[in-house]
């Protein structure tokens, strides 16, 4: 079942999406060497709170945290817990509010301090990858138009696409249809409509592209150990193109 989002129901996932997107301004500023993941998690959930919105992730199929946050090899879904945050890491953090009943779901990348050219790359890569998805948003567009812009965009550069996670539907629950590949083939896959409302949310890795759950449930790694970044946006398709609903 794919929903169609109403102006009004795309206005409340634009106030929810503002909120996480402030959230994660927010984290930003507090995000600092040798603060750990748990406090940092803290912190995001008292600010969403303190807004009058609550953290989606909590209690999410048993995830027991307000935010993810995924450290350098971690891909996504990282537990927030006693692990230190060291210059030189790259740190993704996922934030997903719900504000009156609506979901606003979006992700960040942050260098800490001085990292290595080659995360410091894959970083920008993930985001202008991100972008450039974005960028086919409109009716009539395809999902496969999507991805393969993600694709082109990280292949050359030596990066690839994480396959096993994707962008999804968004609005009254966390995750609804449609699924949102970050890789594909033009002309492909699901025709665009205004009203959906999905993310974008690309996971670039380093390395090769396939990612190891471990014994926690939840967190996801690259299988070679290697970097991985991440940015996620919900975004509406408008009649004249896409709407980012996850600006701060
Ligand atoms: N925010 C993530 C997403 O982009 C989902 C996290 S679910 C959790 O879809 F349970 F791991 F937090
Ligand atoms: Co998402
Ligand atoms: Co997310």
């Amino acid at each position: 079942m794919i929903f169609l989002k109403s102006a009004e129901e795309v206005e409340l996932i634009r106030q929810s999406g503002r909120l996480a997107a402030r959230a994660l301004d927010f984290a930003a500023a507090e995000l600092r060497p040798g603060l750990t993941t748990g406090a940092l998690d803290k912190a995001i959930e008292a600010f969403i709170r303190d807004h009058g919105a609550v953290p989606a992730t909590l209690g999410y199929r048993g995830y027991p945290a307000s935010s993810c946050i995924s450290i350098n090899e971690v891909v996504v879904h990282g537990i927030p817990g006693p692990r230190v945050v060291r210059e030189g890491d790259l740190v993704k953090i996922d934030v997903t509010t719900i504000l009156n009943g609506y979901f606003g779901d979006t992700a960040r990348t942050f260098c800490v301090g001085e990292v290595p050219a080659r995360a410091r790359a894959l970083a920008e890569a993930a985001e202008k990858a991100m972008y450039l998805g974005i960028n086919e948003v409109k009716p009539g567009a395809r999902l496969g138009d999507i991805g393969a812009a993600i694709q082109n965009c990280v292949e050359p550069l030596g990066f690839s696409v994480v396959e096993y996670f994707v962008g999804h539907g968004v609005g009254r629950q966390f995750h609804e249809e449609p699924s949102v590949p970050h890789f594909g083939k033009r002309g492909t896959g699901l025709r665009l409509r205004a009203g959906l409302v999905f993310t974008i949310e690309p996971m670039i890795n380093e390395g090769v592209h396939t990612v190891k759950l471990l014994d926690d449930g939840w967190t996801a790694v690259t299988t070679d150990g290697r970097l991985s970044a991440q940015f996620e946006h919900t975004v509406a398709v408008t009649p004249e193109g896409w709407e980012i609903l996850t600006l701060s």
